[in-house]
């Protein structure tokens, strides 16, 4: 099938492509710098120059028998690239090219707990590019998936580079917040089955792995797959937020944003059956995915 990936060049872009390359299919993917570019092409991908916040260059890259993926999302606003821009003009923008080619399937990666009334505004404008698609006219599939942890994924990244050098398990508020972590490799599974029979999922899906777990038990089972064994450390929420406030207004680019603590302070969670309901298998548990992929 010929497959156009916007977004090939994030942590879970960069998965999809390998696997779907190893499937067989062909992709064009969007790439912002030359050096995405080179990587890209050196698999064998056609490359388009384009950013989802510049119509024109999205003008004419879709054909009909396209089968979209549209992973293009930011978790923290830098200058120009802000919920916004990103989220909903750069979904719009998308959308339009694929309206104006017709092609035969469109997906969109939101989030789980994407509404349109939410505080959040990374979640409020996840929901409103959802609408923004569901309004298409297109065929469309939506996944709202919880955190997606794997090689290279940026929460895992930097609780990891954190965990190397603190002598203590940091843990902001009470961690008691509770998220559904799915591995990549289900989360590639479950798509892989909506390429296979695009029809058969036109339908928003919430993703996520098979246990609920606190903030806390994520820190600690992730300490304990790099072999440490430290004591936690709890700060006041109060205390992350102000030095959260500080860094961004004095650091080109804060270690962790107020919206970020925010996001730690609720539940991000679904039916632990949603996987095995909606795509016929049961996926992995955060611990055996970390012995896959921590070393
Ligand atoms: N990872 C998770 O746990 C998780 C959970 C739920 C939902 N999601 C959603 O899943 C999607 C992928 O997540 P991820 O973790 O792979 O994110 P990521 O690593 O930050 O990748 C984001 C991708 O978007 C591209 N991008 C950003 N701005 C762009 C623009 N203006 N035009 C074109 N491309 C642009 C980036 O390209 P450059 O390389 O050029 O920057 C990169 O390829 C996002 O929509 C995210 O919100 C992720």
């Amino acid at each position: 099938m010929n497959i156009f990936i916007a977004g090939a060049t994030g942590f879970v872009g960069g998965h999809l492509v390998d696997y779907l390359l190893s499937q067989g299919h062909k992709l064009k993917c969007l790439a912002r710098s030359e050096k995405a570019k080179g990587s890209l092409s050196a698999k064998g991908v056609e490359v388009i120059h384009g950013d989802i916040t510049t119509p024109d260059t999205l003008k004419g890259i879709l054909q009909p028998e396209d089968f979209v993926i549209h992973l293009v999302g930011i978790i923290e606003e830098k200058g120009k690239a802000t919920f916004g821009s990103i989220h909903i003009d750069g979904t719009s923008n998308l959308v339009n090219e694929a309206k104006r080619a017709g092609v035969r399937h469109f997906f969109y990666q939101s989030a789980l707990g994407a509404d349109i009334n939410s505080w959040s505004g990374y979640l409020k404008t996840k929901a409103e590019a959802e609408d923004i698609v569901k309004r298409s006219g297109l065929k469309y599939t939506i996944f709202r998936p919880s955190l997606i942890i794997g090689p290279w994924d940026g929460f895992t990244k930097k609780l990891v580079d954190m965990l190397r050098i603190s002598p203590v398990l940091p843990i902001p508020g009470e961690g008691k917040s509770k998220f559904q972590p799915i591995y990549i490799k289900d989360w590639l599974k479950c798509l892989g089955k909506v390429i296979d029979n695009p029809d058969k999922f036109i339908s928003a899906y919430e993703i996520g792995g098979p246990e609920h777990l606190s903030y806390k038990e994520i820190v600690e089972k992730l300490s304990k797959s790099m072999g440490h064994d430290r004591p936690s450390f709890i700060i006041p929420m109060g205390l992350m937020k102000l030095g959260a406030a500080i860094f961004e207004k004095v650091l080109p680019s804060s270690p962790v944003t107020s919206d970020q603590l925010r996001l730690l302070e609720q539940d991000n969670i679904t039916d632990l059956n949603t996987v095995e309901n909606n795509f016929g298998f049961a996926p992995m548990k955060y611990e055996d995915a970390l012995k896959e992929f921590i070393r």
